[in-house]
């Protein structure tokens, strides 16, 4: 059946401006990195991308290599595109990133040219797209200069297979020497994708204050610590939730310790008396940072997404409870 979009898309989320670019995003995104690959139900993922599109989340994040296997979340959501959202393009953020192993041998990683220009053009292939929105160096390389890789990005641009470019877990140093290479080369440099939530605080430490300054916009992942923000673990490991699935790696019994379930309790509570579930708590609160236009979240469901972006009819905090919430998360 073909896809009419709801036509009150545009009344539920706010747009925030990335730094001082003319991109206005979602407060909340989403991302593809789990629960959109080669191994999951293709019609839950087709639910979850149009009901988000239905509430007003225009941005969708990829990478080359989520899945898994590699490369099939961008074919998968290519196809989706092609089903749902040909028409809605023009409506849409989407982003991409390279820089994690994607390929054998020395150009398939990290942050060369060669590898960079060359793993886009596969992108763009997998997703059918003439050009992605935002192209994201995915993190530092230590070995390629600099000047390479920003190089990369600028040509990117000049080449229209992005219309803009930024970078993904680089450090408040080397976002500075990063922004001042695209300055010279005279491509700007709009928005860093940072990890970001109540028990990940890197970003305050300097990251936000750079990107302040430099007129550019932080768009935060993992807002939910992949699901331990959410009231989800409290009384075990449900055998459908992340920590349980084996074909996902990143997060496992060990990372749910007593003491993050501990800060979880009392964080729930506080939720609890605003009125909202811990995953929507945790979500405005990473919206309070300077700096942090957007909330990357994931799901595995459609009714997490129509949750989340309900976090954002309360999204102020009293000083009280920013003042409770960083004793417990002290
Ligand atoms: N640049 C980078 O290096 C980088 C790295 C990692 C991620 N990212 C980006 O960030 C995006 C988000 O990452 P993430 O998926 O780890 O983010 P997250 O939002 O912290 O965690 C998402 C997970 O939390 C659970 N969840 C979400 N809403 C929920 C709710 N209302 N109630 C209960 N559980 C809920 C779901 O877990 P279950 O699956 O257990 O249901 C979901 O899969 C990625 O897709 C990617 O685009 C970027």
């Amino acid at each position: 059946m073909s896809y009419l979009p709801s036509e009150t898309r545009y009344n539920s989320i706010p747009y925030n401006r990335c730094g001082k670019s003319g991109v206005m995003l979602p407060a909340i995104s989403l991302g593809l990195w789990n629960n959109f690959g080669g191994e999951d139900a293709i019609e839950n993922q087709r639910n979850m991308l149009r009901r988000a599109f239905d509430l007003g989340i225009t941005h969708f994040d990829l990478a080359n290599n989520y899945g898994p296997p590699p490369g099939s979340a961008e074919e998968n959501f290519g196809q989706i595109l092609e089903k749902d959202f040909r028409s809605y393009r023009d409506e849409l953020i989407i982003s991409t990133k390279a820089g994690f192993k994607m390929w054998d041998g020395p150009y398939g990683d990290w942050g060369s040219k060669k590898y960079l220009i060359s793993s886009l053009d596969q992108s763009l292939k997998r997703m059918n797209l003439d050009y992605v929105d935002i192209f994201y160096h995915h993190r530092p390389d230590p070995d390629t200069p600099l000047e390479e890789t920003m190089g990369a990005l600028d040509q990117i641009v000049r080449q229209g297979k992005a219309l803009y470019v930024g970078i993904s877990n680089y450090n408040a140093e080397e976002t500075k020497r990063a922004i001042s290479i695209l300055k010279e080369q005279g491509t700007p440099f709009i928005i860093h994708q940072a990890a970001y939530s109540m028990l990940n605080r890197w970003v305050e430490d300097g990251l936000t204050d750079v990107l302040e300054r430099e007129g550019a916009g932080c768009i935060a992942f993992v807002p939910l610590a992949q699901g331990l923000l959410t009231n989800k673990y409290l009384t075990g490991i449900p055998s459908d939730s992340r920590a349980a699935k084996e074909h996902i790696p990143f997060l496992n019994e060990k990372d749910i310790s007593n003491d993050v379930l501990q800060k979880v309790k009392q964080l729930n509570e506080i939720a609890q008396q605003r009125e909202q579930s811990l995953a929507q708590m945790a979500l405005v609160w990473v919206l309070q940072e300077k700096s942090v236009v957007s909330a990357l979240i994931g799901a595995s469901k459609v009714s997490q997404i129509e949750e989340n972006v309900k976090a954002l009819e309360n999204p102020q905090f009293s000083k009280n409870e920013i003042e409770t919430i960083n004793a417990i998360l002290k």
